[in-house]
C-alpha cells in the first residue's frame, strides 16, 4: 500500500531564552503560579532580525541534510503557522525562496496549533494519491511577536520555534497510518488575534487598543481542550485496531502541563511515554509537534515499528491527530 513516511525530522530553536523570573518583572506573576498552572519555565524569544521563515529554514535543512535528500527532489512545500512573515506571500513561498526549492509549490496552512497535523494530514493525501512524492512539512512560529507583554494570562504561554519532517512516498506497512482532522468555527473567540484582517484592518486604534496581540479565553479552551482530546485519542486508538497499551509514544502539542497529563491519565499511560517539553519552550503553536518529534527521534527514543501517536488542540477551533507507524 502507498503511504507517506517521515523519512527525516529537524528544528530549530533561538539562542535567546526568556526565564519565568524575568516575565515576573515585567507582569505581577510568579514563577511558581507559571510552573504550576502551566508547566512552563522557560521560552524562546527570536532575535528582532528573524522572520518566522527564517526558522523554517534552519529546521528544514537540518530535516534535508538527516535525510541526505537533494532540495531538488521535494514537489510540495506545506509551512503550517499562524505567525507569517507577512499575510502575504505566505511563509512557505519565503521558505521556498531561501531553500531554492524550484521544483516545489509552496502555501500555508492557518490551522493554529493544530497547524502541524493539518499540514501533515494535507501531505499524506497528496502522497498517497501519487501527485506526489516528497513533501517539506513545516511548522514555524515566531509568536512573540503577536503576544501582548502586558497582558500576564497570556504572555507567560507562547514561544518561538520551528520544527520540520520531509515525507516521502513509501510501499509497505509502516508510515502516516490515519489522520483525523475537525474544527468549530462556532468557538472562533476563544482564541483569537482580532485585529490586522478584514474584518477589523489595522488602523491607530486597533494599535492603540492592543488588538493585534493574542487574545485567549484560558479556562474555557482548557476545559474544551481536555474533554475534546480524551475522546480524539480514544477513537484515533480504536480507528487504527490499537489499545493504549500498544502506544509506544505520545506526542501532544505542547499548550499545558495538565492538558497533557490529563489525556496521558485518560489512556492509562505512563509519562515516559509522553514527549514533553513544554518546560523548555512554552507553547510555539503549530511548531510544538515538530520540534517535540525531532527532540524524540534524536535522544533515539523512537524506534522502527513504534506506534507513536500525534495529537493537537488550538484556536479555530481545531483539533486533530495522527498515528504513525515509525
Ligand atoms: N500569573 C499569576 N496569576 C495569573 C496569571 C499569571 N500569569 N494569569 C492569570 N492569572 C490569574 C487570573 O487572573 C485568575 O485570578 P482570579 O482568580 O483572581 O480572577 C487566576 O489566575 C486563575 O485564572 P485562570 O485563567 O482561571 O487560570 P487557569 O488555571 O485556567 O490557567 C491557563 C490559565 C491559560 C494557563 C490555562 O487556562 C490554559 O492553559 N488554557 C488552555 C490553553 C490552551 O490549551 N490553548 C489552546 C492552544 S493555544
Amino acid at each position: 500500500m502507498l503511504r507517506a513516511k517521515i523519512l527525516s525530522t529537524g528544528s530549530s530553536l533561538p539562542q535567546r531564552v526568556l526565564t519565568n523570573t524575568e516575565l515576573s518583572q515585567m507582569v505581577d506573576t510568579s514563577n511558581e503560579w507559571i510552573v504550576e498552572r502551566t508547566g512552563i519555565s522557560e521560552r524562546r524569544i527570536a532575535d528582532k532580525d528573524k522572520a518566522t521563515s527564517d526558522l523554517a529554514y534552519e529546521a528544514s535543512k537540518r530535516a534535508l541534510k538527516a535525510a541526505g535528500m537533494k532540495v531538488s527532489d521535494i514537489s510540495m512545500i506545506i509551512v503550517a503557522t499562524i505567525s507569517g512573515d507577512m499575510s502575504m506571500p505566505s511563509t512557505a513561498c519565503f521558505l521556498q525562496k531561501r531553500l531554492n526549492a524550484k521544483n516545489a509549490c509552496a502555501f500555508d496552512v492557518n490551522a493554529a496549533c493544530s497547524g502541524f497535523i493539518y499540514a501533515l494530514s494535507t501531505a499524506n493525501a497528496f502522497i498517497r494519491s501519487g501527485l506526489h512524492k516528497n513533501v517539506l512539512v513545516v511548522g514555524a512560529e515566531i509568536l512573540s511577536r503577536f503576544t501582548d507583554w502586558q497582558d500576564r494570562s497570556t504572555c507567560v504561554l507562547f514561544g518561538d520555534g520551528a520544527g520540520a519532517v520531509l515525507l516521502g512516498a513509501h510501499r509497505g506497512k509502516s508510515g502516516i497510518l490515519s489522520t483525523h482532522l475537525y474544527s468549530d468555527g462556532n468557538l472562533w473567540d476563544l482564541i483569537q488575534v482580532p485585529a490586522g484582517g478584514s474584518r477589523m484592518p489595522a488602523s491607530k486604534d486597533t494599535v492603540e487598543e492592543r488588538l493585534h496581540f493574542i487574545k485567549m479565553k484560558g479556562n474555557e479552551t482548557f476545559k474544551v481542550a481536555v474533554k475534546t482530546l480524551g475522546s480524539l485519542v480514544e477513537m484515533t486508538l480504536r480507528h487504527n485496531g490499537l489499545s493504549p497499551s500498544q502506544l509506544d509514544l505520545l506526542i501532544p502539542h505542547q499548550a499545558n502541563h495538565r492538558i497533557i497529563q490529563a489525556v496521558a491519565s485518560r489512556l492509562g499511560l505512563s509519562m515516559d511515554k509522553v514527549v514533553v517539553n513544554i518546560n523548555k519552550y512554552g507553547n510555539t503553536s503549530a511548531a510544538s509537534i515538530p520540534i517535540a518529534l525531532d527532540e524524540a527521534v534524536c535522544s533515539g527514543r523512537i524506534k522502527k515499528g513504534d506506534y507513536i501517536l500525534l495529537e493537537s488542540f488550538g484556536g479555530g477551533l481545531t483539533w486533530a491527530s495522527a498515528m504513525i507507524k515509525w
